[in-house]
């Protein structure tokens, strides 16, 4: 499919639905380039935690949103193949520090700071301008590219979800109980569904997968069955 007109891609759903995981085979499959946004929130809440702008829980709102100038997120270079790009923070690469406990703890509020939006969400346009890139996020299909030629909503139990992220941490060796992944889940589930700046929801012409019963290939297979028949119509 290379030769053929490249597309933008929207992967959104809620946490741990595995958008990440299809986004990345599907870039792989396609030679497309992946966008994980969500890291883009991390990195921002990152910068306000290490910069003593989030102090106990604590958000200083005013101080991220007067900090925003000065805080730089590129994706460098592909280290290896079905990877991520790594997320460099003001040249730092970040990559696994934006992933912890605490960081999760802390996005969503974060991330429904308006200003932090509007900056975000530019920089995720100028990136998607030349088509070719599969973004997973929470308001990719809605805000960011609502002109995406194909849009993905995700969905999963909270059972399987809780499974699949609390292995993900615990193979990166981090301390954490099932209910405390649950809980994380939720909240955030709750936060970026409710918050008054594009908030999560499914756009209207998205196509609703739930993988709960799906392996990795079998949803990749039925995404790459979409995009087909996308490109197909567009040829
Ligand atoms: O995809 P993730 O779990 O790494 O995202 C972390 C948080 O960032 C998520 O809880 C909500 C926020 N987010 C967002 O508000 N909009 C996006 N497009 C992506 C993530």
């Amino acid at each position: 499919m290379k030769d053929q007109k490249k597309i933008n891609i929207a992967i959104d759903g809620y946490s741990s639905c595995g958008k990440s995981t299809l986004a990345k085979a599907l870039a792989a499959s396609l030679q497309y380039v992946f966008i994980d946004s969500g890291a883009m929130y991390r990195g921002v809440t990152l910068y306000a935690l290490e910069s003593g702008l989030i102090v106990e829980g604590a958000i200083d709102k005013e101080g991220i949103i007067r900090s925003l100038p000065d805080i730089e997120l590129r994706f460098g270079k592909l280290m290896e193949k079905g990877k991520e790009h790594p997320l460099l923070l003001n040249g730092k690469d970040v990559s696994a520090a934006i992933r912890s406990m605490q960081i999760s703890q802390l996005v969503s509020p974060v991330s429904a700071i308006r200003e932090v939006r509007h900056k975000l969400v530019e920089e995720q346009q100028e990136l998607g301008r030349i088509g070719g890139v599969v973004m997973d996020g929470r308001d990719i299909g809605t805000v960011v590219f609502p002109d995406a030629e194909l849009k993905l909503f995700l969905t999963a139990s909270i059972d399987i979800r809780t499974e699949r992220r609390f292995l993900e941490l615990t193979t990166k060796g981090m301390k954490v109980t099932r209910a405390e992944v649950t809980q994380n889940l939720l909240e955030r589930d709750h936060l970026d569904s409710t918050r008054a700046e594009s908030p999560l929801k499914q756009a209207d012409d998205a196509i609703v997968i739930d993988n709960s019963d799906l392996d990795q290939q079998q949803q990749l297979n039925l995404a790459l069955s979409y995009v087909r028949e996308i490109i197909h119509q567009l040829a």
